[in-house]
């Protein structure tokens, strides 16, 4: 069953509206089509400003595509109301320092969830709250104080366990690692396979960090001015990417500062804004494969067994 469903959803933002002159449209999404299946992990991966966290909004309900459908569980998430909704899908953001309420202690903050919603009695909260601290790693006395009390990673296990305290289906981790220390990262990322495991939940991964996503994903979905470019099973898409943008990136990771950037892939080309996305196959100007027709015809989804891709000359393999 799919818990998750997107079709053809876009968002778009009117942007740089002045007294005097009209505003211009940020397309930050342009037609996301994407299902999830239960307890899988499904990894988001592309560069920075290509959409992964306004996807990650649009599945969580904080704000509503502009057209097309987000499903949870079979429902519109629209549909849901606030609380009914974060009984399914729950986040964890990148930065555990302004997450958390700093004037409440851990006991508080992990029970939120759970509290607002009344479910039930003070005694069995608590009793849950030691379960799940429990659960991700944290000694139990540490409910008792402040989150400046904390580590980094210490703080992104109280998010995690405030996400799972009300049992929801989908975790949505937008960078859960990325603003942590290189030693406690990989803690938090074995934390989060394990919880999979564990617990069946459906993880939505968004990383700029494709080892993590490697590690970790059953899925992949690579992301490329707001559409989805090329998806499937994670083995597939590291180990024979079709679309060069894909190529690229897994290339990029082999670049001297891993990571950062894309490696120049010709003289001047650079990432085109959202504002204006170039028509045809929007990564054609930088691509190294364009060819006749890139420029002119946005290429529709091909399918191939479990994957798909979006490109007129893909990527051959042996
Ligand atoms: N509220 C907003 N108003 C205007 N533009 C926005 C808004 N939110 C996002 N954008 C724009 O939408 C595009 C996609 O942004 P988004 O934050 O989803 O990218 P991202 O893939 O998460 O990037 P990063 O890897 O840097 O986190 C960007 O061009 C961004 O500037
Ligand atoms: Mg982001």
């Amino acid at each position: 069953m799919n818990v998750l469903e997107v079709r053809g959803a876009t968002k778009t933002y009117d942007v740089g509206k002045t007294l005097v002159g009209a505003g211009r449209t940020l397309h930050a999404l342009r037609g996301i089509d994407l299902a999830v299946r239960k307890g899988e992990t499904l990894g988001l991966v592309g560069e920075s400003g290509c959409g992964k966290s306004t996807l990650a909004r649009l599945i969580l309900g904080i704000e509503g595509p502009t057209s097309g459908n987000v499903t949870l569980a079979g429902k519109p998430v629209g549909g849901y109301g606030r609380l009914e909704r974060a009984k399914l899908v729950q986040p964890v953001f990148q930065d555990p320092y302004s997450s958390l309420n700093p004037r409440m202690r851990i006991a508080r903050i992990v029970a939120a969830p759970i509290e607002v919603r009344g479910i039930g009695t003070a005694s069995s909260r608590r009793e849950r709250v030691r379960a799940v601290m429990n659960a991700v790693g944290l000694p139990e006395h540490f409910t008792e104080v402040y989150p400046s009390q904390l580590s980094g990673g210490q703080r992104q296990r109280v998010a995690i366990a405030r996400a799972l305290v009300g049992e929801p289906e989908i975790l949505v981790c937008d960078e859960p690692t990325s603003a942590l220390d290189v030693s406690v990262q990989s803690q938090i990322l074995n934390l989060l396979a394990r919880l999979k495991r564990e617990l069946g939940l459906t993880l939505i991964l968004i990383s700029h960090n494709l080892a993590v996503v490697h590690h970790l994903a059953d899925r992949v979905a690579v992301m490329y001015l707001g559409r989805i470019v090329e998806h499937g099973p994670t083995e597939a898409i590291f180990g024979a990417p079709r679309h060069p943008y894909t190529a690229a990136l897994l290339a990029s990771v082999l670049s001297p500062r891993p990571g950062a950037r894309l490696p120049e892939m010709r003289v001047g080309a650079e990432f085109p804004s959202p504002l204006a996305p170039p028509p045809g196959c929007a990564f054609h100007p930088r691509c190294p494969c364009a060819g006749e027709g890139c420029a002119t015809i946005d290429p529709d989804e091909t399918r191939d067994g479990p994957r798909g891709y979006r490109c007129h000359y893909p990527l051959a393999h042996a």
